[in-house]
């Protein structure tokens, strides 16, 4: 099983839509996925219209609990996207995990996780520099893309999110427990192509200096936005199409 976390400490750079994108993607080519809302703001929740199965079993109560084992398997629910795709659901009150300093808080979504049915986990995450909720993902994730959008906020979003992955790496190796999380590489969202501003170019050329940018880079389309509020996937219009092939090509590349 990989599970992988989309992360960047800016708002509003594509994150849910590459985690919904890469989620829904690998789950119609047939692995078994499960998307976990890490987000209080529950944009993927939304998204794809998705309740808790009862009041409270949302991912906020696997983090507030001393043992979750076997809670990501009980509280992930059927979406109608695909038979292969499950959503742990996010809720406001999640926001309240993150003055959680319980000892050990931040394993309790990995353990969560421990022989769940799934081929793929993916976790759309908050946009938080480093905190409780972040500090979950890490620990669980064996795999981190960052989502970027072509402006100073996405590059910005990848820098402090790398260095965030990087302290918790030293933290790791400075008590010699073992660190399996991969940096798998950038992927840029929303990108206008015909009319590029120069601070976008400029942006592209920064990330491209990380040496982790992922091509294609992802088209802009308006489907993808309307979609969202009626809850649809942009995957079933032709106009999604080439936002759909971009995030197909990524997914090649990011999962195992
Ligand atoms: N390829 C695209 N084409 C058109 N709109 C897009 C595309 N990708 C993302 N967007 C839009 O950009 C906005 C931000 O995207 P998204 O919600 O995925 O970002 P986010 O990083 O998860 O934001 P937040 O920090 O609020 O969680 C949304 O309105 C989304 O619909
Ligand atoms: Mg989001």
């Amino acid at each position: 099983m990989q599970i992988l976390m989309v992360y960047s400490e800016s708002g509003g750079v594509s994150k849910t839509t590459t985690a919904v994108s890469i989620a829904t993607i690998a789950a119609q080519e047939g692995r078994r996925t499960v998307l976990v809302d890490l987000d209080p703001r529950a944009a993927s929740t939304k998204w794809l219209d998705v309740e808790p199965s009862a009041d409270g079993l949302h991912v906020g109560a696997i983090l507030g609990d001393d043992d979750p084992v076997g809670w990501a398997e009980d509280l992930a629910v059927a979406t109608t996207w695909s038979p292969n795709l499950r959503v742990v659901p996010s809720a406001r009150s999640v926001s309240n995990r993150e003055a959680d300093r319980a000892d050990h808080a931040e394993l309790r979504l990995k353990t969560s996780l421990e022989g769940i049915t799934a081929d793929l986990v993916v976790i759309d995450c908050p946009n938080r520099q480093g905190g409780p909720l972040t500090l979950s993902a890490l620990n669980a994730a064996d795999t981190v893309v960052y989502a970027a959008t072509a402006s100073s906020d996405g590059v910005d979003g990848v820098t402090g999110a790398r260095r965030t992955v990087q302290q918790f790496r030293h933290s790791r190796e400075r008590i010699n427990a073992p660190v399996s999380l991969r940096e798998a590489g950038v992927v840029v969202g929303g990108v206008r192509e015909t009319i590029m501003s120069r601070p976008a170019v400029a942006s592209i050329d920064e990330l491209r200096e990380t040496g982790m940018l992922l091509v294609p880079l992802v088209p802009e389309r308006a489907i993808v936005q309307e979609v969202r509020l009626t809850g649809e996937w942009y995957g079933n219009y032709r106009k999604g199409a080439p936002v759909l092939d971009a995030y197909k090509a990524i997914v090649k590349q990011v999962i195992r």
